[in-house]
């Protein structure tokens, strides 16, 4: 491990165009469940059900019961880790060109990270499924232990703005992500599994744009062989030593 990390921070040295691309295994640290491995969200509750846009337009109150269980109470008590922070110091530095994450838990900006593409959404923006008004999570969180699902003051059925198995992803966002992943110098991937795509074609992106890639992922990941470095390591602990 420490040979890598040396490895590491030579690139880190040498870069100046990072982009820092995360999973849910970056907020694991933060208490918040992964979704898969061990333990995870979808060995329990299936993903088909609980977080399908095709389900929730069926019967919405599976989703809002997995929110208000589930997600909302860890969410809501999640705090940023050694990871987050260690990332707002490599912006500081002048090193990270973007942030990419696939979390939906806003924590990268809660640590102060400026730069953030969100390509699942965020679950702190609630809004209306029909007159777009947006709600915090504290104030859908109050709808709904009134009545499930809850709704809007319009009276339509709210949603969070994260993105649901079968929806499309915001296009800007995904557009921005595929930019950053073509025009930066190092791709560094932290805590995902890269199995859900589009997100986990960005690796590829920048692979072919001749930038380095690096993955640190506590489980093997399918594009460990096309990475320039691979830590099967706890992101907090790998960037903590790298910062
Ligand atoms: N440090 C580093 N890696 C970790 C840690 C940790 N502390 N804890 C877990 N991991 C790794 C696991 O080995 C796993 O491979 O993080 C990865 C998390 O993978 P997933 O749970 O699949 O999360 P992610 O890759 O973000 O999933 C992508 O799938 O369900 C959808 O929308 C959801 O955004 C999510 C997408």
């Amino acid at each position: 491990m420490d040979e890598k990390i040396s490895k590491l921070k030579k690139i880190v040295s040498t870069s100046d165009k990072i982009v820092a691309f995360t999973g849910a295994g970056f907020s694991a640290e933060s208490g918040i469940s992964t979704f898969r491995g061990a333990g995870s969200l979808w060995s329990k509750y299936d993903s088909s059900i609980y977080a399908d846009i095709n389900y929730f337009i069926q019967e919405p109150s599976y989703y809002w019961n997995f929110f208000k269980d589930e997600r909302y109470p860890v969410i809501k008590k999640a705090k940023p880790n050694d990871g987050h922070y260690a990332l707002v110091e490599l912006e500081k530095r002048g090193k990270l060109y973007r942030v990419i994450t696939q979390n939906i838990d806003g924590l990268h900006q809660v640590a102060g990270q400026s730069d953030v593409i969100e390509l699942h959404g965020n679950t702190r923006k609630i809004l209306c499924t029909s007159c777009d008004k947006f709600y915090s999570m504290d104030e859908a969180y109050g709808r709904l232990k009134k009545e499930l699902p809850p709704r809007c003051s319009c009276g339509a059925i709210l949603k969070p703005s994260t993105v649901l198995f079968g929806e499309p992803l915001p296009q800007v966002a995904l557009d921005m992500a595929a930019l950053a992943a073509k025009n930066c110098d190092m791709f560094f991937v932290i805590g995902s599994s890269l199995v859900v795509y589009p997100a986990a074609s960005m690796p590829r992106i920048a692979k072919k744009n001749e930038a380095v890639l690096v993955i640190v992922n506590i489980d093997p990941t399918p594009m460990d062989d096309m990475a320039d470095i691979v830590i099967h390591e706890s992101a907090s602990k790998v960037l903590s030593e790298l910062v």
